[in-house]
């Protein structure tokens, strides 16, 4: 396994792998992996030739009063991670070579990046979108797969790549859960005992919510305010927000038919957590 920090590096190393005909797959990841990760990695095992993990906490995706500063890290776990799980090469490059002084060019992926998570994280999906690029043009992907769980992630990154012409096809894994239901993150380590204690009635809202879709009820409102109800029975808790949407569009759903992304955000304690699920809503 390669580890390689410098971007003239990669970008020939990318072409040495298209000379000789080998498809290249990237997942790209802030590190401090877990079994999410490892997913991804393993389901493009079958997908491509060489396996690229990019490890770089992106300080564009951060806002002025977030974590980056104390988001985990831990390189060398990593790194023995990676290597057991048979990947080709991690790219590991520093914030002053992604972003040298005098840097200047950011994507905004209109719409899709102000909704849901947008609206508490202003600028979050720009720095998304611009690293995501990035490390497209560096590594030069064939295939690029993300976890579902960032569900509106995917859908800004899958516009981002239509809209400007990437040639990158985009690839999604489902949720990987705890043995009680909460949605593996990096950020599940901020939780004290009594707050990871309640962490998964964020994913018994989302499974009441598919009930009551299978149940019949069409009207959003009723299921928002029943996953409320249950969310706001967590102590020092604060719902960001409950959105019924469209999975491919992120628009608000007024009669629930056919497919539906329900998605929250909520704080627990100071830890912002989030988690989703798709629905079929029965069609009447
Ligand atoms: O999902 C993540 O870990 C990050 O948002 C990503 C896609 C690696 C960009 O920094």
């Amino acid at each position: 396994m390669r580890v390689v920090k410098q971007i003239p590096e990669m970008q020939t190393l990318s072409k040495e792998f298209r000379n000789s005909g080998k498809t290249i797959g990237l997942v790209p990841t802030m590190g401090y992996l877990h079994e999410g990760h490892m997913s991804l990695m393993r389901n493009l095992r079958d997908q491509c030739q060489v396996r690229v993990v990019s490890i770089f906490v992106n300080p564009t995706q951060f806002g002025p009063n977030e974590d980056l500063a104390k988001y985990p890290r831990d390189f060398d776990r990593d790194k023995q991670l990676c290597r057991e799980e048979k990947v080709d090469v991690i790219f590991y490059p520093s914030s002053q070579k992604m972003y040298p002084p005098h840097y200047h060019t950011y994507i905004q992926v209109e719409n899709l990046s102000e909704v849901m998570c947008g609206r508490s994280r202003p600028g979050h999906f720009r720095g998304v979108a611009t690293v995501v690029a990035k490390l497209f043009n560096i590594i030069n992907p064939h295939i690029a797969i993300f976890g579902e769980k960032d569900y509106q992630q995917v859908v800004v990154i899958r516009q981002m790549v239509n809209d400007l012409n990437f040639e990158v096809q985009i690839l999604t894994s489902p949720i990987v859960r705890e043995t009680d239901g909460l949605a593996m993150s990096s950020r599940n380590k901020y939780l004290t005992a009594a707050e990871r204690k309640f962490a998964p009635v964020l994913y018994q809202s989302l499974l009441e919510a598919e009930k009551m879709c299978q149940r019949g009820i069409q009207n959003p409102a009723e299921i928002v305010e029943k996953m409320t109800a249950l969310l706001n029975k967590i102590p020092q808790s604060r719902i960001d927000y409950i959105s019924l949407v469209r999975p491919e569009t992120l628009t608000p759903v007024e009669k629930i038919q056919g497919q539906v992304l329900v998605a929250l955000a909520v704080y627990l304690g100071s830890t912002r957590l989030i988690d989703n699920i798709i629905i079929k809503g029965l069609l009447k």
